[in-house]
């Protein structure tokens, strides 16, 4: 054992008689030890976990065509949104607004994109089982992009670049020449829905109808091809465990004592590792941290109540005939998946990587600045909804002023280097 080797017979004498103050030549191996140990289990970030319900999640050209996908506004309604409209690459892939603006105003803010393909449920309340059946959603949402399918679907084939990028991904695309104008089904999940779109889809014949669908989920596919290259590089907290594992020395600067300090708060006193744990910082699950209401009342957000719902009944679910792997792990998941009132209010854990870039914080964006944020926790001043279940994990911390800064140190610690530009820009026509 490595830890052994480093504190020779000492190792038995500290377990053996417990004592609180071991001979200080040896002691720093035994926290660097503890620290590593610790340490390893939030770096270095594996590379993205396969979608197998997307057999084109890894290819490039599929990338290359959510790319453009992401970035082009015809997409959209009125043809001025696109996703990054919202989820903006100078702001982390999120919204500098506290609550999202397309068509209309959304209730939540949107969540940064970064990291998302290591999810497995995605959106504030987990209403879609994929990356590619979520962005199926915001397209056709009369507050977010406000478009129709048959329109879409319609552009994607017909523009002369869109539509070969497509045919070189997912081979034979219908002929859109005999659809309407536009055209969508009802959602149970979408209000406002255009009643003349509706009857216009009605109308279709169920081939044309069935191909529409098909083409769409393509689109999300693309779109979550593209996603899935979202990822930062390293960060300072990764580059120092990374050096340490190696023996080298590396840069002090990537992990200041402060930051160090915060982690052993963040694993310890403060307890955040219960929910943001793991390389991403996120258990991926749902929690009610009780933040409150943006506009000051009681809480009317159903959060994974509703989400895990949307997520059984979605058209593109991970076990319905647009998945590719409908019998696999997702599918189950959701099939699987108990909802009670305790799901009332909670919402997904949000990555704690690179969180400098993209304030405001939470479902609504209520908190502007991290120390907000910190001190929300510590304090719990405002903390809504006890009534519906709220955790009892989250208590007053009690920080001291120096232990809020070291925490807020560690998150900064967590900032990788960006994404590459090649992504991270509209792409060039
Ligand atoms: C009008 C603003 C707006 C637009 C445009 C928009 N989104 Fe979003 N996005 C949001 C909001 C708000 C949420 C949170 C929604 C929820 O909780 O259900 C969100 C959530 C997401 C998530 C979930 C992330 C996670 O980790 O859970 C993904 C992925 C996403 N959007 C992708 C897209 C894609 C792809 C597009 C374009 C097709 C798009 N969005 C367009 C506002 C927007
Ligand atoms: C009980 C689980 C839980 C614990 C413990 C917890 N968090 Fe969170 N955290 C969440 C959830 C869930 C959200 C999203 C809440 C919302 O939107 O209403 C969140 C949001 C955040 C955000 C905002 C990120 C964003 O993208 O908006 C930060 C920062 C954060 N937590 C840091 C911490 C720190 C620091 C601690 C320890 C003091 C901590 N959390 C403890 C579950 C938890």
């Amino acid at each position: 054992m490595k830890l052994a080797r480093y504190l020779g017979p000492w190792f038995v004498l500290l377990l053996g008689c417990g004592t609180h103050t071991p001979p200080t030549s040896e002691a720093p191996a035994v926290a660097q030890e503890e620290f590593l140990s610790a340490a390893r289990l939030f770096t270095p970030l594996p590379k993205v976990p396969d979608d197998p319900t997307n057999r084109y999640g890894n290819s490039t050209l599929a990338a290359e065509l959510g790319h453009r996908l992401f970035f082009d506004p015809a997409l959209s309604g009125n043809g001025a949104l696109s996703c990054a409209t919202c989820h903006s690459p100078s702001h982390g892939f999120s919204d500098p607004r506290p609550q999202s603006h397309g068509m209309g105003t959304h209730t939540r803010h949107a969540p940064t994109l970064l990291l998302s393909a290591y999810h497995h449920w995605f959106g504030w309340g987990g209403r879609a089982d994929s990356l590619w059946s979520q962005a199926l959603g915001p397209l056709e949402n009369p507050i977010e992009m406000g478009g129709n399918r048959v329109a879409i679907v319609r552009h994607v084939l017909t523009d002369a670049d869109l539509g070969s990028r497509y045919r070189a991904v997912f081979g034979e695309a219908p002929d859109s020449g005999s659809w309407p104008l536009s055209g969508l089904p009802e959602h149970g999940e979408l209000e406002g829905l255009d009643p003349g779109w509706v009857a216009a889809w009605e109308a279709m014949p169920a081939g044309d109808r069935a191909a529409v669908d098909r083409a769409f989920a393509n689109v999300g596919k693309a779109l979550e091809a593209y996603e899935r290259q979202l990822v930062p590089g390293p960060s300072g907290f990764d580059r120092y465990v990374a050096d340490r594992v190696a023996g080298r020395d590396g840069n002090p600067g990537d992990f200041p004592e402060a930051a160090k300090r915060g982690f052993d708060l963040f694993r310890g006193k403060a307890g955040c590792v219960v929910c943001h744990s793991g390389p991403t910082f996120s258990d991926g699950e749902f929690h009610n941290t009780g933040a409150p209401e943006a506009s000051g009342g009681e809480p009317t957000d159903p959060g994974r109540f509703q989400g895990g719902r949307l997520a059984q009944a979605s058209r593109f679910q991970a076990g319905g005939a647009f998945s590719d792997d409908p019998q696999g792990q997702r599918a189950e998941r959701t099939r699987l998946l108990k909802l009670g009132s305790e799901q009332w209010g909670e919402f997904k854990t949000p990555t704690l990587r690179n969180l400098l870039g993209r304030a405001p914080y939470m479902h609504q964006g209520q908190f502007e600045t991290l120390e907000r944020v910190i001190e929300f926790y510590d304090t719990r001043q405002g903390a809504v909804g006890a009534s519906h279940h709220q955790e009892q994990i989250l208590r007053p911390l009690s920080l001291t002023p120096e232990q809020r800064a070291d925490l807020l140190a560690f998150l900064r610690s967590l900032e990788g280097t960006p994404v590459p530009q090649m992504w991270a820009q509209p792409p060039l026509r």
